[in-house]
């Protein structure tokens, strides 16, 4: 009798002993088919002993084993428990060193046409601008039409355009968000329209999609000094304080007078060197005081505003700032360049 009774606290502390010893769920596993196998488990076993046992022991035994085989149970699903949810500390600090350093988590960085494009905008936010933008997929009416590039307007060959159908191109330049911006709003106002452009032309220096920021300002006796001082302030602010400013007489359509900007070359300084052609100058810019057509066509009265528009390529800056020479580069996704701009 007393025979089975030590048996059962026997199996009792082994159990115990061995589920401290268990520090995965396939030992659990194995521990729970050694005591609580259905066929041949320990507990079944005691089971099975008890008809040996007289009647009148039985019964006490019986609840005896049926205490056992509720504490392993128990037991076993709280250390299941404690096992999937990984709070046993005791474990934890067996299997791995906590004092041992930690592994810093490697960070991406910004793409470079990313961070010159916040740049830009930041620069011209601290100046008052609105940022606007409108549709990369165009109507002729706005990417030409309505800047005064009509049609058969020999001005249409300077930009290589993709149509979509006859009257549906992706926009060559973001000019077109000017035309909805004044059709939408009231003078005065200012802003930068960032965004995707689209040309027919692939070389090392253009690429078919590249990027643009161009600035509108509308309102009543904006001169041509408004635009001279906003934009040798905006060069300064983006290529630093030493940074000189020339203008040279050129044409867009839209803009009457037009003008090329340069700056002074930020490799050498305007002494001369390989990327300036040895002028000292980088054309950056096109800009110009808005023609008087150009309003008309959006319903303003160009005897009472006027305004002025500038356009600068992303790419070309980011070029320049960075010294990179082909463009494509900017648009491989290879990691070795790109990690070079954290
Ligand atoms: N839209 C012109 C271009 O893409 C740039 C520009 C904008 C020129 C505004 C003057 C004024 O070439």
């Amino acid at each position: 009798m007393s025979d089975l009774k030590a048996r059962i606290q026997g199996i009792r502390d082994a159990f115990n002993q061995a589920l401290d010893q268990v520090e995965g769920l396939k030992a659990l596993e194995e521990l729970r088919n050694q005591y609580l196998g259905r066929k041949r488990g320990i507990v079944k076993d005691l089971l099975a002993d008890l008809r040996t046992v007289s009647k009148e022991l039985r019964p006490e035994l019986g609840q005896a084993v049926n205490r056992l085989k509720n504490t392993v149970e128990n037991a076993l699903t709280e250390k299941l428990e404690a096992l999937k949810s990984g709070e046993s500390t005791g474990d934890l600090q067996r299997k791995m060193d906590l004092t041992l350093p930690g592994v810093a988590p490697e960070l991406g960085s910004l793409h470079p046409l990313k961070v010159v494009n916040r740049d830009l905008i930041r620069i011209f936010e601290r100046m008052g601008y609105e940022v606007a933008s409108a549709s990369e997929i165009e109507t002729d009416f706005y990417n030409f039409e309505a800047l005064g590039l009509t049609k058969n307007h020999p001005a249409r060959d300077m930009q290589d355009t993709f149509y979509v159908t006859d009257e549906v191109v992706l926009r060559t330049h973001t000019s077109n968000v000017q035309i909805h911006l004044m059709q939408e709003s009231k003078p005065p106002f200012k802003a930068i329209m960032p965004g995707r452009v689209y040309r027919k032309d692939a070389d090392i220096t253009h690429s078919p999609m590249f990027h643009q920021v161009e600035g509108l300002v509308v309102g009543e006796q904006i001169t041509f000094a408004d635009l001279k001082g906003t934009l040798e302030h905006f060069l300064k602010q983006l290529f630093g304080s030493d940074t000189k400013m020339r203008l040279r007489p050129s044409y867009f359509p839209f803009t009457e007078p037009s003008a090329e900007v340069d700056v002074s070359c930020i490799m050498c300084g305007g002494k001369g060197c390989r990327v300036c052609k040895n002028s000292g100058w980088l054309e950056i810019l096109g800009a110009g005081m808005v023609d008087p057509v150009v309003f008309k066509n959006v319903g303003y009265d160009p005897e009472v505003v006027s305004g002025f528009a500038f356009g600068l390529g992303v790419e070309r800056v980011a070029m320049l700032k960075y010294g990179i020479s082909d463009i494509r580069m900017f648009f491989e996704d290879d990691l070795r360049f790109l990690s070079q701009f954290t």
